[in-house]
């Protein structure tokens, strides 16, 4: 079976671009399926670091054919920036390279403002989203009054759609009390941008059937993680998409059995951006630590990331949802010189001890979680150079057993380090 989705495991955030780039050396085809520019996957390679908001991380690869999926939110203004920053350091991203689903939605400037304004009017229960218009897009989508990137294609009728969409938008601003924006040149910029992608353009979904069909490898990419899941995430702290597996199908078009793989990509500490309750927390010392070594600053909005211990329950609750055969282990290296790591195995809350990630139970109990906590031992040493998991000193080799143990899944690669090939296999 052709298939291999790879999925956040945490709050977004866990190293997906890397590992994806890892796997497209053996894939034809990698394609996005869901989220938007909400997303930054990180890769390192031959020198540059690309940060990647709506391409898929495939893109380096050239045998690899890069599908952005009809599951996607795309901005066209920032897709067409990315593909001249890749063009700029010598990546060809033209349309026999990178595809884009026609079903895939547009989000346009007016939705990032929508946006900005709704978590204003929330104040202090804002979402903390990346303000990328994300939420507004799919809810147009939702609501059935979403452009298409497929209306791209007809120049005269996209501008008058385009047109109709922002001037709604803007009568929402103005209810906001916020200024709309200047219709006529949006609609100028749009078209623009609307003659350059079209020739992109492709019905995803065929794309992906006939690569199947002729027994073509497909690696999914997942942005976000799974508690940011709109149905299984921390709701209402979550983004608007589905990152899980069954995204990859539903974002895709295409069915269960051309599954072979599902790689959780879980970072050996825990992060999240943005709100809501996060049982391994740490506020102190340790926190900073992990922030400063880890780099743990957002790539799309450079903001500062939460950092805490690894928390075992929400694995295991991802190797649940997500039906994960195996993990990638990411940042292992950040941990090294501390002398001791704790990882939360279960959590308490009313008296009893709580095996099961609550999701469905909301935040209110979430927040009264608290992690139980085993403690291991820590190394000392640099894991940069380490190629082979039993190469790990025995301190880390303990650490990634346990994972397996209590997730029960296998980890399949360990990340030593932020390039491409430093892996532990
Ligand atoms: P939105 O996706 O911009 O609507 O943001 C909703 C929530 O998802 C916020 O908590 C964001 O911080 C979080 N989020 C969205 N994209 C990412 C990501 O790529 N990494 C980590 N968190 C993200």
């Amino acid at each position: 079976m052709p298939v291999t989705i790879i999925v956040g495991t945490q709050w977004g955030d866990e190293g997906k671009g890397r590992v994806v780039d890892h796997c497209a050396a053996q894939s034809d085809i990698v394609a996005r399926y869901n989220g938007g520019d909400n997303a930054g996957h990180t890769v390192i390679a031959e020198g540059h670091k690309l940060a990647l908001h709506l391409v898929p991380s495939g893109i380096l690869y050239p045998q690899a054919l890069c599908l952005i999926g009809a599951g996607t939110v795309i901005n066209p203004l920032r897709l067409l920036k990315e593909i001249e920053g890749l063009r700029a350091v010598g990546v060809e991203v033209g349309p026999e390279r990178l595809k884009i689903a026609a079903a895939a939605h547009l989000n346009l400037p007016t939705h990032r403002a929508l946006d900005g304004a709704s978590e204003l009017r929330r104040g202090k229960q804002a979402l903390g989203t990346t303000r990328r218009g994300i939420g507004p897009t799919y809810a147009d989508k939702a609501r059935r009054v979403g452009l298409r990137a497929g209306q791209m294609r007809a120049p005269d009728a996209f501008a008058a759609q385009v047109r109709a969409l922002a001037t709604a938008h803007n009568e929402r601003l103005i209810n906001f009390g916020l200024e709309p924006q200047l219709v006529g040149p949006l609609v100028a910029q749009l078209q623009e941008a609307a003659r350059r992608l079209a020739p992109y353009l492709v019905d995803g979904a065929t794309v992906i059937g006939d690569a199947l069909a002729a027994g073509k490898r497909v690696l999914c990419e997942g942005a976000q993680g799974t508690l940011l899941d709109l149905d299984h995430g921390t709701y209402p702290f979550v983004t608007s998409s589905s990152p899980i597996a069954g995204g990859a199908l539903t974002g895709l078009g295409f069915g269960p059995g051309a599954v072979e793989r599902v790689i959780g990509v879980a970072k050996a500490y825990t992060t999240r951006v943005g709100a809501g309750p996060f049982p391994t927390e740490l506020l102190g010392e340790t926190g900073e630590r992990l922030r400063q070594v880890g780099h743990e600053y957002g790539v799309t909005t450079g903001r500062p990331r939460r950092c805490g211990w690894l928390d075992a329950v929400i694995l295991r609750y991802a190797a649940q949802v997500n039906g994960l055969t195996e993990i990638a282990l990411t940042k292992l290296d950040i941990l090294s010189g501390l002398p001791t790591l704790q990882i939360a195995v279960a959590y308490e809350v009313d008296g009893e001890r709580l095996e099961h990630f609550p999701a469905e139970w909301g935040n209110e109990v979430l927040s009264r979680c608290v992690p139980i906590y085993e403690e291991l031992p820590g190394w000392e040493s640099d894991l940069r150079a380490i190629r082979r998991r039993e190469e790990l000193p025995p301190e880390a080799r303990a650490y990634v057993a346990r994972v397996e143990e209590l997730t029960g899944a296998p980890v399949a690669f360990t990340g030593v380090g932020p390039e491409r090939a430093e892996f532990a296999l």
